[in-house]
């Protein structure tokens, strides 16, 4: 019988260079995206998929990851007594769940943060969610995934199309679609040029992974950035079994470049009932007055 994916391992070691100073001592996973950090989003995104153990890899300043998923009894007993019950509730709800942590001792590369949840997966099939990754909450791309993986048994990457002056920043696929939106994958290079990547589809923030990706991770040399690449393993992966892409065509936003993350700032705010109308209405006032000194 098919092991079922309730694991969930979230990387969040790396040193979020591209978002500094405000790295410098607080964690990139814990921007907020309106009101809630993004890893929160991630751990949400995986709940809703009944993924019942969440792995976190933090490093070096990361508390703060920690502190946010546990108990906090001093400010559950002031929401107490003040009658505050579905702030209270909602702060709860999180704590309840079964978080392991374990510390990456330097920010090696992705596959090697993966490699680090080992001891934690042990031999069932996990996902992965890199948090800054920000998918639409109302996509449900990780339970899409999971179905492939229901039907193949084999490891599902997240796909997405990206344009040729980014395709630079993305491991990048070759494959042959199976069933609409379905890939088998045959290639993948980390991080090519626009002239020498195979296609547009582009891996995103999102895997289904099989605990034998475990042994080609060990057998990865640093790749690309002297980091050991989850990309680089997965190709090794890929001469004995089989690796399928799913193609997502809903909305992504990386929200670990400064642009992206304002993008998913006004995205997710503007999805918000209680923000919604007076935040357009900033948008709209703003973008006219812009336009009105352009002409
Ligand atoms: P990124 O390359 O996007 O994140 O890694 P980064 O290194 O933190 O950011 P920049 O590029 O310096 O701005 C993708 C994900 O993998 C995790 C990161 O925390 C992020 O969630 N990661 C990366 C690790 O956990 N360990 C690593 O060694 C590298």
């Amino acid at each position: 019988m098919v092991k079922k994916v309730r694991k969930a391992v979230f990387p969040a070691a790396g040193l979020g260079t591209r978002f500094l100073p405000a790295t410098k001592a607080s964690p990139k996973e814990m921007l907020p995206i309106v009101d809630k950090p993004m890893i929160q989003y991630a751990v949400e995104e995986a709940e809703a998929c009944n993924i019942k153990e969440f792995i976190m890899i933090t490093g070096k300043s990361k508390r703060a990851i920690e502190d946010h998923f546990d108990y906090a009894w001093e400010l559950e007993e002031t929401l107490k007594s003040k009658g505050k019950k579905t702030m209270l509730k909602e702060i709860q709800r999180l704590a309840e769940h079964q978080f392991a942590y374990i510390r990456q001792g330097a920010p090696l590369g992705l596959g090697h943060a993966i490699l680090c949840s080992k001891p934690f997966v042990k031999d069932e099939p996990f996902a992965v969610i890199l948090s800054d990754d920000i998918i639409d909450p109302d996509d449900n791309l990780l339970g899409e995934m999971i179905k492939i993986y229901n039907k193949y048994k084999a490891t599902v990457l997240a796909l997405q199309r990206v344009p040729k002056e980014e395709i630079h920043r993305y491991g990048v696929i070759a494959g042959k679609e199976v069933k609409k939106n379905v890939y088998k994958i045959s290639d993948m290079v980390e991080k090519p040029t626009s002239s020498a990547a195979p296609s547009d589809l582009a891996i995103i923030g999102r895997y289904i992974l099989t605990p034998d990706i475990f042994n080609f991770i060990e057998k990865t040399s640093p790749g690309k950035g002297g980091e050991i690449q989850l990309t680089d393993a997965l190709k090794a992966l890929l001469k004995r079994k089989p690796v399928y892409g799913y193609l997502f065509e809903g909305r992504r936003y990386d929200g670990g470049d400064k642009i992206g993350y304002l993008k998913a700032t006004v995205e997710l705010a503007m999805k918000n009932p209680a923000l919604r109308d007076e935040f357009k209405e900033y948008l709209f006032s703003r973008i006219l007055s812009l336009s009105n000194k352009e002409q």
